[in-house]
């Protein structure tokens, strides 16, 4: 029992005399008084391994005792001891990846067993950033992730991962982004291939890359989610791409776009939607922006046309048709989109129907429609939409 307070009390019995009193701490920090009385670095090392010793047998999973050593350990080292200085040198630094090891695997574990069992890992996520070095950090959350990965859907993993980020604080938002970093990579590695969470992780990286605290990131960082985002599939990086992006037609490579003159305002409150006969054009019109507005296991979507900024939705009375409307907050049945992907093309449904160029309207222009039975993978080529850059010109004379 208690072996450790006894070889606390012992050393510092011996250590002794001297009289000067030092602020104690409870626990460990008894021992920095030793260490400070311990006459050379022999000396120090061997209360190390002492209280090493000690807290192997009896407090093999104390975190806070194991994190107070290896915080001693490792100042000692950048102090006084150099692992190249000698037998006492390797001895030192061999305990210390000792300790390091056992002080990885204790939190690694403690984060891997809050994530299986869906607990919030805010608070012990930002226990472990606030006291360990950040390629510590990293470590450990590269061997949780591993210690999950066959574990978890995917997709969640993503999601949990986010909930790292403390409002408002760096350290947490760096450690946010140094996990989703850890998994991506560990996807790359196993060579999977799972849909849902790339969509989950493209989402992640433009959260990231959107953010305000993203700029005072470190640049070695930055560069990092830089290689993550454009590992990605480019479909998904337009798809979240916070500018908006154009969509054309995989049939017939016509953009879509929302009507400009009253001519085609449904009364006051919607605007009709059609596809432009011209090939490859694009302009403001069709520029559409997507936002997240449930995540699911994989997210929900609503589309807002940019130019004034009205939701898509579908028309029942109108044969399913694709209309924008105007509205302060979309109605989920009809402006609720899911969206997949089949390589560069998004695919938007709803329920069990497709968006899909239909019938040409007149000479220029061809309605949109939600169509069944297209729930196969890839649907038809008209059902099939590539996200493109929207060219800013603004030079098309008909509407
Ligand atoms: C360190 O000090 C101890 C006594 O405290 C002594 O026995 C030992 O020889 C010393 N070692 C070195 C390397 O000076
Ligand atoms: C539209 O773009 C595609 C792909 O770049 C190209 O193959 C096609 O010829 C273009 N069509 C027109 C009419 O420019």
């Amino acid at each position: 029992m208690h072996r450790l307070l006894l070889v606390l009390g012992l050393l510092m019995a011996a250590a002794v005399a001297a009289a000067e009193v030092l602020p104690l701490e409870p626990d460990l920090e008894g021992y920095q008084v030793v260490l400070r009385r311990a006459a050379n670095r022999s000396d120090k090392l061997q209360v190390f391994q002492s209280i090493w010793g000690a807290i192997r047998s009896d407090f093999i999973d104390d975190t806070d005792k194991v994190k107070g050593l290896y915080t001693q350990l490792s100042n000692f080292i950048r102090n006084e001891m150099q692992c190249t200085s000698g037998p006492t040198g390797h001895s030192a630094c061999e305990l210390q990846q000792e300790v390091r090891r056992h002080l990885r695997s204790l939190m690694a574990q403690r984060l891997a067993n809050l994530i299986n069992a869906e607990e919030s890992i805010q608070s012990y996520g930002m226990y472990v950033g606030s006291s360990i070095e950040p390629s510590l950090v990293r470590d450990v959350l590269g061997h949780a992730i591993e210690d999950v990965y066959f574990h978890r859907p995917l997709e969640k993993l993503t999601q949990q991962l986010d909930q790292l980020y403390t409002d408002r604080d760096e350290v947490s938002f760096k450690m946010m982004i140094e996990a989703q970093l850890s998994l991506y990579w560990r996807y790359q590695a196993m060579h999977d291939s799972n849909e849902a969470f790339l969509f989950n992780m493209a989402h992640a990286v433009s959260k990231i890359q959107t953010h305000h605290m993203y700029a005072s990131v470190d640049t070695s960082l930055q560069r990092r989610v830089e290689a993550l985002h454009s590992s990605l599939p480019p479909v998904l990086g337009s798809l979240f791409h916070p500018q908006g992006f154009c969509l054309l037609s995989r049939d017939n490579r016509e953009y879509l776009y929302t009507t400009i003159t009253d001519d085609w305002n449904y009364g006051l409150n919607g605007r009709k939607v059609f596809t432009w006969h011209k090939q490859n054009y694009t302009d403001s019109a069709g520029l559409i922006r997507a936002f997240v507005q449930e995540q699911l296991s994989t997210p929900v979507f609503t589309l807002r046309s940019e130019l004034f900024k009205w939701y898509l939705f579908v028309d029942p009375s109108e044969g399913n048709r694709l209309g924008a409307l105007r509205s302060g907050s979309p109605s989920s049945s009809t402006s609720f989109w899911t969206i997949t992907y089949v390589q560069d093309a998004l695919i938007f449904r709803q329920r069990d129907l497709t968006l899909c160029a239909a019938e040409r309207f007149d000479q220029e222009r061809r309605l949109i429609k939600m169509l069944p039975g297209q729930m196969h993978t890839p649907p038809s080529e008209a059902c099939q939409w590539l996200p493109v850059v929207c060219s800013p010109q603004y030079e098309r004379d008909a509407t």
